[in-house]
């Protein structure tokens, strides 16, 4: 097997189209047998309950080449299960969880040449996503379904790579109290984006959306939650029940307890507190961990000790130890690497 001639050390975060994906249809109340195709595009009726309604979800995760040669997935039955989630509170069917790390493993391996060298600081990133197929014209889930997968080669989510990053408080909310913060629905993205678009048009990288009751607690960004590390080295995360439950932020938080010996604390965080903390990063599947140097809150800059240079010590650490296990160089907990090859 030939890897494809790409120049993986600066791939940005886009789409580059690959060999084949997975495809499952939802039809008569069952799932198919899915299958592998070449086929990157999709046909439908034009009042599929996806384009009008947004019956929509995703999820994204990632192949690993690991030190000794392996393709690894990372903790992929969490995604699963929390596709799950958003699938019932979008009233759509979810595609069984066996069968989706399944269908990750076959896809990821179809496209075996487009998984990104050990060492390369590239990876494979996975898409899975499920839409409302059949036509809708009353408001109403659709009675068909498409699950598929999709994978693509990507660098750094963040221009810069490393480079910490400047955010704002956001005057947009990006989730209700009850509302649908805490599931991968792709409305969610939908209205963030003139949010970021804002943010970029004004000189930031990304924005600090807070609670929409208060105004007051910090939430998350767009498309990754927050890690702040106190003046003595304490990591603590916003707890809220409308941020979507990153399974990144939550390894981090027993890579910080069981590899580094460090305090954690879920709690609330208040944007008033933010210049008491050393460091602040944003974690995900995309983000990994990316260092954030500065918040503007309308006018009022805090600026992190850490600075606009480089990663902070402790959220370097959290980095090197989470890459670590997940690219075979550290002993990973229990269950938390999936072996494809
Ligand atoms: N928050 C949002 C809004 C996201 O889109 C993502 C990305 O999936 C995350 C957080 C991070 O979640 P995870 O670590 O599971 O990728
Ligand atoms: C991910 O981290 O996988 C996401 O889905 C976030 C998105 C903003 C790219």
């Amino acid at each position: 097997m030939e890897k494809k001639n790409l120049d993986w050390a600066n791939l940005g975060f886009g789409y580059i189209q690959t060999d084949k994906r997975y495809v499952s249809n939802f039809r008569d109340g069952a799932w198919d047998a899915g299958t592998l195709t070449t086929d990157a595009t999709v046909s439908l009726t034009e009042c599929a309950g996806v384009f009008h309604y947004a019956q929509t979800c995703f999820e994204g995760l990632k192949a690993y080449t690991t030190s000794d040669g392996h393709i690894v997935t990372f903790r992929p039955d969490l995604n699963a299960q929390r596709m799950a989630d958003t699938a019932a509170r979008l009233e759509m069917p979810p595609f069984p969880k066996d069968r989706f790390i399944e269908a990750v493993q076959q896809v990821v391996l179809a496209n075996e040449e487009w998984v990104p060298p050990f060492g390369s600081g590239a990876t494979l990133y996975i898409r899975p996503y499920l839409f409302g197929s059949s036509a809708v014209i009353g408001v109403k889930p659709a009675e068909e379904y498409q699950f598929r997968i999709l994978v693509t080669p990507v660098g750094p989510y963040f221009k810069g790579g490393a480079r910490p990053l400047k955010l704002k408080v956001s005057d947009f909310d990006r989730a209700a109290p009850h509302g649908t913060g805490n599931i991968k629905a792709g409305l969610n993205y939908a209205m963030s984006l003139h949010a970021i678009v804002t943010a970029h048009h004004e000189g930031f990288d990304e924005n600090m959306y807070l609670d929409a009751t208060t105004r007051t607690r910090v939430e998350e960004t767009g498309g990754a939650n927050f890690l702040f590390v106190t003046k003595d080295n304490k990591v603590v995360t916003p707890k809220s029940q409308t941020i979507l439950p990153s399974i990144t932020r939550r390894s981090l938080m027993t890579v910080a307890k069981d590899y580094l010996g460090l305090e954690v604390e879920e709690r609330e965080v208040y944007a008033s507190e933010l210049a008491d903390f050393a460091e602040c990063g944003l974690c995900g599947t995309a983000a990994v961990i990316s260092p954030v140097g500065l918040v503007n809150d309308h006018g009022k800059e805090i600026r992190f000790p850490s600075g606009m240079e480089k990663m902070g010590p402790v959220t370097q650490q959290l980095y090197d130890t989470l890459t670590g296990i997940q690219m075979g160089r550290l002993k990973a907990p229990e269950g938390w690497i999936k072996v494809i090859k």
